[in-house]
């Protein structure tokens, strides 16, 4: 048996109401597109969901990853899927497509994409982790506390397998730059960069040397597309996903989870311009409703079979995660009373590739010099 190639690709391709939720008949041109390429055998298995307003497109394949064939085939579907929310008047009806003629692959394109290829273990838990109104940045927390943090994961501590710790590459996503840090031993070093999450992001994980998996397959990846960058304007947020491994040498699918139950503050939110705190929530309620928010976070649990995906289990719909739930309400409301004032707006320098600039332009003349 080949290796096991598991593709993440999302896109935002109409919603409704508005930035709301996307339409059921998206999400059916979708699978008939997937479930195709399934009967001719490009694909191996999918699923496809939505978190908010995003499609995502969940598949399994033995291409490796970058593959112009599933990437095409995820264009396609959008392209489907977008005239399908077109003939609907769906809000936003193909807003993150932004090329018109497919070239190779849908980096750079509008779609986020997380993908990794790896031998399947006899057991392969994986976590598939979607977020709707935020940016990349916002895997960085729960990223860092899952693999290197040993107040979330015991089996940094407890479990020889897990014991040496993880190997992160970090991208600058405003200079197109990567890095390689090696945790615990790199770890301050780590955190000078990661926690400025609108410009060093971590795109993937990989296991130390001489442990139980091979040090060249990811554990994790996350999606890391910058949309305003492509656009050059402001076109929504990234809306970013994520696939986690887990278990037996990696942390265990609870302290995966564990990791991304604090509600952080992310960017996004209402015009992709405030900050506010992450919501974990289940797939049904991936419904950012206030002030288009709070950001939501869904995710979905499966075993892989030879590629086969059995499941899925919807992870935060559990009646644990209330507790969370309510203190991002309550941070949801705290943050909300702050109205136009920072920190609530995102700084300048954040606000650069959104509608604002078209404002201040216009008040430009009305500025005086100070004697
Ligand atoms: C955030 C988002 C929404 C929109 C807002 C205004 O990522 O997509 O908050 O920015 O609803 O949308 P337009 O400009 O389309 O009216
Ligand atoms: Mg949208
Ligand atoms: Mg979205």
């Amino acid at each position: 048996m080949g290796k096991t190639t598991v593709s993440l690709i999302k896109a935002d391709v109409g919603s409704v109401p508005g930035h709301a939720v996307v339409h059921e008949k998206i999400l059916e041109t979708e699978r008939k597109a997937l479930e195709e390429a399934k009967r001719s055998g490009l694909l191996i298995d999918y699923y496809v969901t939505n978190c908010g307003d995003d499609s995502e497109l969940i598949m399994t394949h033995r291409e490796g990853v970058d593959s112009p064939k599933i990437h095409k085939l995820a264009w396609d579907a959008f392209i489907a899927a977008a005239n399908a929310a077109k003939e609907l008047h769906l809000y936003g009806a193909g807003q993150d497509l932004l090329k018109d003629a497919f070239s190779g692959n849908v980096k750079g394109m509008g779609p986020g994409v997380a993908e990794m290829e790896f031998t399947e273990r006899r057991a392969e838990p994986v976590l598939f982790f979607m977020m709707d109104k935020t940016e990349p940045g916002a895997f960085n927390l729960p990223t860092y506390k899952c693999f290197a943090d040993p107040f979330n994961t015991a089996g940094l501590v407890i479990d020889s397998s897990c014991h040496a710790g993880f190997r992160f590459e970090i991208w600058d996503i405003i200079e197109h730059k990567k890095v390689f840090m090696e945790c615990p031993a790199e770890l301050y070093d780590m955190l000078a960069l990661v926690g400025a999450k609108s410009r060093y992001v971590i795109k993937r994980v990989y296991p130390k040397p001489g442990g139980k998996l091979p040090e060249n397959e990811p554990v994790a990846c996350i999606s890391t597309d910058k949309l305003y960058q492509i656009a050059g304007e402001y076109v929504g947020k990234d809306d970013p996903v994520g696939v986690f491994r887990a278990q037996s040498g990696l942390p265990a699918v609870g302290e995966v989870l564990e990791a991304f139950s604090f509600p952080h503050l992310v960017s996004g939110w209402m015009r992709g311009s405030h900050n506010g705190p992450l919501m974990p929530v289940a797939q049904k309620n991936a419904k950012c409703t206030r002030f288009d928010g709070p950001p939501r976070l869904v995710c979905l649990g499966f075993q892989l079979a030879d590629g086969k995906l059995v499941g899925p289990t919807d992870m935060f719909d559990d009646p644990v995660y209330d507790f969370q739930r309510k203190e991002a309400a309550k941070i949801a409301d705290y943050m909300r009373r702050h109205g136009p004032f920072e920190p609530h707006r995102l700084p300048p320098e954040d606000m650069e590739y959104t509608t604002l600039p078209k404002v201040l332009k216009g008040l430009e003349p009305r500025f005086k010099k100070i004697e």
